[in-house]
């Protein structure tokens, strides 16, 4: 059966100026429905704003407009974004529109008809100026929590949804996975806060105090709760266009089980939504749609925040980052790259212009950028530009390569590629993105390794298979890349004439400026001689501190008092590892950067302060000695995971170690 994805994004709210968390938000959504053409699937993706309630209608008040004025005029802050940033949504639905209120309005009814919606009278603290009722426990000293300000007791009657009725029926969806909550630890947490009773849902406001909304359509005297009409346009834009509802003709359900886009979409739907919304997703929506006789959503992915400096980004703190500025600065492929590789789906990650410039240099223009006009450079300056034919063996290192692009490419054709796996999947896309990137590394070893340039002198069989490889693992990251960085990689793949996917020997290669120009910025983070005589590292470098490493014992030079037992001494995971690339760090004398094959899912950069006695070339296939557990660290602005175990020459210059023959690559060193 073809896999499908009906992805959504929340509906946001059009009073606030799109900012990066909406940004983050859109491009998660636009990448999984492009993980899932990738991967064979059909999708359809739906975005758009919330226009109703409190907070628009505050705001159209205060410029002197009516709230339809007022949001006629900023929906399009949003809509005319999405494409700027590479995001192609089917559909860009507005509470405001027709189609979408005579859904609520039909919903409303049809749960009225059921009885599951009753008027109720209750009585609470009413702060006039923020509109909103608190209870009891929440009001300090007769004011209200939020502005301070005294509140009044006051008696109101207003329409409820009979949410209770549906509390064990979600808890088992929750629990059997019929509605599968992504990351584990959020379904956790509503099994969590559904362990206490359920409350009923008031679903209205007066249109004595709110009248922007959509009108109930059994009480002219109440509009709709914002959020009970906002879920719904996750239906809305499945629906046919509903005639608005009647007397004699009101329901909702039978129309949208009968309707084809309904039948074909919903029961893949994913809804993509901050950690901040959970609730009204994972509680209020599903039961909204049990309710109604409607299955309940498929998947929910919760992301977490964009923080600035640890707080949450927002308007009311004044440290929101324009996404506009940010795309016109480094382009949209970046930022996408930036946001879905530095956050984990579901996690806080901090927000530093600084990481960006780092992902860009680091792995966007190094990693992959340059290793497209390396491989280029060498076909034009030895084979004419064209792409040679590979008629040769392919070299250990290349191998390695190729078997590892093959992978990928066969995991990226299953059910349970990350990005495309509903049920067990957890949407790392991070982490598909790390996987991906690794093999334009190992890409990178392999022409250092095999170093095409020099052998074609002697070999031009070999430097022309070499290349061509290399060449067919830049058109599989290109692909694998493609979801993420779309322009990057359809230009990567015009240039090596592979549209098509395909590699055509003889094909003229095109060259161009680099697809991802490096930035700079000045790390305010370390010195490189800071970094250099890190605490815990003088030990491991000074060759006095690890001598015997055959007998499992730790012998040192220093006063007994100094000793450390072998327990101490194992839980450093020293590890050998091969490099499968070197090279200086720019405006550095003394550090290299190299990628270290440990056999784990990736190789490692680490960072080395030893460019005074090894030329980078010589390093190149090589094994070494490396501390891997140590916490990841930035030197220069880039992050190094793990050191390198060096000895000291007479001058106090490093000199790495070496394993006296070839051992695995990760093993450990005891
Ligand atoms: N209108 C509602 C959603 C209704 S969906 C039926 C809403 N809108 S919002 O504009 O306030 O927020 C939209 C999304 O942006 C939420 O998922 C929220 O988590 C996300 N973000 C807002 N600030 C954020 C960050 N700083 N970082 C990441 N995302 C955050 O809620």
């Amino acid at each position: 059966m073809t896999n499908r994805l009906y992805v959504t994004t929340p509906i946001y709210y059009v009073n606030d100026k799109p900012h990066i968390g909406h940004a983050y938000c859109t491009i998660l959504a636009d990448a999984l429905a492009r993980y899932t053409r990738l991967n064979g699937g059909e999708t359809y993706f739906l975005t758009g704003t919330d226009e109703h309630g409190q907070k628009v209608q505050q705001a159209a008040d205060k410029r002197g407009v009516t709230p339809q004025q007022h949001v006629d005029e900023l929906f399009s802050a949003f809509k005319d974004l999405w494409p700027t940033l590479e995001c192609e949504p089917d559909r860009f639905i507005r509470t405001t529109e027709p189609a979408h209120v005579n859904v609520v309005q039909r919903a409303l009814w049809q749960l009225y008809d059921q009885g599951l919606i009753e008027d109720r009278t209750f009585e609470g603290w009413y702060c006039v100026p923020d509109e909103r009722f608190w209870t009891e426990k929440e009001i300090v000293e007769g004011k209200c929590p939020d502005c301070g300000r005294p509140v009044t007791r006051l008696q109101e009657r207003n329409w409820f949804f009979l949410m209770s009725r549906f509390q064990e029926r979600l808890i088992a969806a929750v629990q059997t996975g019929e509605m599968a909550i992504v990351p584990a630890n959020r379904a956790n947490e509503v099994l969590g806060f559904l362990r206490e009773p359920l409350q009923d849902l008031c679903i209205s406001r007066p249109k004595a105090r709110l009248s922007w909304g959509i009108e109930l359509p059994f009480d002219r005297d109440f509009v709709a709760y914002v959020w009970f009409d906002a879920l719904l346009n996750y239906v809305t834009a499945l629906a046919p266009d509903l005639p608005a509802p009647t007397a004699d003709e009101h329901e909702l359900t039978p129309h949208l089980l009968g309707h084809p886009p309904f039948q074909k979409w919903w029961p893949h739907v994913t809804h993509c939504l901050g950690k901040d919304i959970l609730t009204t997703h994972a509680v209020y929506w599903p039961t909204m749609l049990m309710a109604l006789g409607l299955p309940v959503p498929r998947r929910l992915v919760t992301t977490g925040w964009w923080l600035m400096d640890d707080a949450k980004m927002s308007k009311s703190i004044g440290n929101v980052v324009n996404p506009l500025e940010l795309r016109d600065k480094y382009g949209a492929d970046v930022m996408r790259y930036f946001f879905l590789r530095e956050m984990a789906v579901g996690q806080d990650a901090n927000f530093s212009e600084e990481a960006v410039v780092r992902r860009n240099n680091a792995d966007l223009a190094n990693d992959l950028g340059n290793l497209l006009q390396r491989v280029i450079g060498m076909c034009t300056r030895s084979f004419d530009g064209k792409i040679p034919e590979a008629t040769g063996a392919p070299s250990h290192v290349l191998a390695d390569a190729l078997k590892y692009a093959e992978q990928l490419q066969l995991a990226s054709a299953t059910d349970d590629f990350e990005p495309v796996a509903v049920t067990s999947g957890q949407a790392r896309l991070n982490r598909t993105l790390a996987d991906t990137m690794a093999l334009t590394q190992k890409l990178n070893g392999v022409l250092t390794a095999d170093a095409p340039f020099k052998r074609v002198l002697t070999d031009r069989e070999a430097a022309a298979t070499t290349i061509f490889h290399v060449l067919q693992g830049i058109v599989v990251a290109a692909r694998l890349l493609a979801p993420v960085i779309p322009a990057a990689s359809a230009e990567m793949l015009r240039r090596m004439r592979a549209e098509d996917g395909i590699l055509h020997p003889g094909a003229q290669l095109l060259e161009g400026a680099p697809l991802f120009p490096k930035h700079e910025w000045k790390p305010a983070m370390t010195t490189i001689d800071e970094t250099l005589t890190q605490p815990g590292a003088s030990q491991a470098t000074s060759g006095r501190g690890l001598q015997d490493f055959r007998t499992g014992e730790f012998r040192t030079e220093k006063e007994p008092s100094d000793l450390v037992d072998i327990d101490t001494f194992s839980r450093s995971q020293l590890r050998v590892g091969i490099v499968l690339t070197a090279e200086p760090v720019p405006k550095s004398k003394k550090l290299l950067r190299l990628t270290i094959d440990l056999s784990e899912e990736q190789p490692r950069q680490i960072l080395s302060g030893i460019a005074e006695t090894v030329a980078p070339a010589d390093l190149i296939g090589k094994q070494v000695l490396v501390i891997a557990n140590l916490p990841p660290r930035l030197m220069m602005g880039m992050e190094s995971r793990g050191m390198l175990l060096v000895a000291e020459d007479a001058e106090g210059k490093r000199v790495p170690l070496h394993p006296a023959r070839l051992v695995p690559n990760g093993v450990l060193v005891k």
